[in-house]
């Protein structure tokens, strides 16, 4: 997966380094790598936005892009993160988008990656005018065509009009609306409103980080938009409410190997970072009155957690139509047919067959078959044409019927 964008994703360093060494006009250096004093400056700036993003996220809504030293941080660090995180997520789109607009864009690692990925047509807004100066600047710098404009939802500003093949919103919706039990209800209208922009068979496309907080605030809104109607392309496969926010202590992400780019490695190191895989949450949700996607058939399992080893057996926790489960076999139960069980990754979408109810889920053993139906970052295929359509899954109780 990660060799499809490998190569764009390494064409875009020298890029980014040519523009934050113009921006702040300040010394020359090797074309694809940072001199160690700049690692180190950098890498300073790169802490402070991460304490100040995770932990106690003070900067987050604070107009940080704003601030020359930041925003270069963002752009050498974080800028990559997101571009091969938007990579992946595009993957999972059932088809390729041609107009595209990206809201809370800063200096664009979604929008380019939308470009990369087969895009026509960019549009780039945020409320930050250095962050667009900076997306302007590597367009030139890359020789694409990006449109910007000025976005603020909380003044009320309209984003730019039309009608897209996919809306995205990277790491922005959780900086919206402050914070508490009271931003769900206006993030999910501001979903809703921009839903309306997306075409027939068009998404919107979320992508928040990975930390507790945000990822269960973006369920919630999730859960407001499933209760009104609306399907979900990806992650979900279940149609109630989002089980993982049953028990305070869960929450959904995802996790995927990437080609972390050298500069990444080094900044990382210098701030005491650890990037080697991505991690975030994300969702894409359908425009109104389509339906949720036609599953193939058989008993589907995403895997939702890393592997769970335990003494003598393999264990993660699935969620699928049925909802989210813990899924189990012994060693000892291994054969040709489910062995790939002992070998998931978080997102894979697998199908199993023979299970027992055990626990908090089911106990797969050596009369079950474990298939490979999506691996992460690929899209679920829809019901080959000479299978029947799926019968509709129980929903576990504690949650809303079906839509
Ligand atoms: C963490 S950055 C994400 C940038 C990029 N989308 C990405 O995924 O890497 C959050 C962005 O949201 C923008 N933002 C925050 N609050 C905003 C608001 N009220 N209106 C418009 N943009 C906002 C910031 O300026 C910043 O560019």
């Amino acid at each position: 997966m990660a060799d499809a964008y490998s190569r764009d994703l390494e064409r875009w360093i020298p890029r980014l380094i040519a523009v934050w060494r113009q921006a702040r006009r300040k010394g020359d250096g090797p074309e694809t790598r940072l001199t160690p004093q700049e690692i180190k400056e950098v890498g300073a700036g790169v802490k402070q936005l991460s304490h100040g993003l995770t932990r106690e996220r003070q900067l987050a809504g604070a107009k940080y892009m704003d601030d020359p030293r930041l925003l270069g941080a963002y752009l050498l660090f974080y800028w990559p993160v997101s571009y091969a995180q938007a990579r992946q997520a595009l993957g999972e789109l059932p088809n390729r988008p041609r107009q595209v607009l990206d809201l809370g864009s800063g200096p664009g690692p979604l929008a380019f990656a939308a470009l990369d990925a087969g895009a026509a047509e960019v549009t780039a807004a945020d409320r930050s005018k250095p962050a667009l100066t900076l997306a302007r600047a590597l367009a030139a710098e890359a020789g694409e065509a990006l449109a910007t404009r000025e976005w603020d939802p909380t003044r009320k500003a309209a984003p730019p009009e039309g009608q897209f093949d996919l809306i995205t919103m990277g790491h922005v919706l959780n900086e919206l609306y402050g914070t508490g039990d009271g931003v769900t209800a206006p993030r999910a209208a501001l979903l809703e409103q921009l839903l309306t922009q997306v075409k027939k068979n068009g998404s919107l496309l979320v992508m928040e980080p990975a930390l507790r907080e945000t990822s269960r605030a973006l369920l919630k809104v999730r859960d407001v938009l499933v209760g009104k109607g609306y399907g979900v392309r990806a992650p979900c496969m279940f149609r109630g409410n989002c089980p993982a926010l049953l028990k305070e202590s869960d929450w959904c992400h995802a996790e995927r190997s990437w080609p972390m780019p050298r500069v990444v490695e080094e900044l990382a190191r210098a701030a005491g970072l650890h990037k080697e895989s991505l991690k975030m949450s994300y969702l894409v949700v359908a425009p109104k009155g389509e339906a949720w996607p036609e599953l193939p058939r058989g008993r589907l399992f995403r895997i939702v957690s890393e592997p769970l080893e335990g003494k003598g057996r393999q264990r993660y926790i699935g969620c699928g139509p049925e909802g989210r489960v813990g899924l189990a076999m012994q060693d000892k139960h291994r054969t040709e047919k489910n062995e790939r069980f002992f070998k998931l990754h978080r997102g894979d979408v697998i199908a199993v067959t023979e299970t027992e109810p055990k626990g908090d889920g089911f106990a797969l053993d050596d009369r079950s078959e474990v298939r490979i139906v999506a691996q992460a970052g690929r899209g679920v295929p829809p019901p080959s044409p000479e299978e029947e359509p799926r019968p509709t899954a129980p929903t576990p109780q504690g949650s809303d019927p079906l839509p």
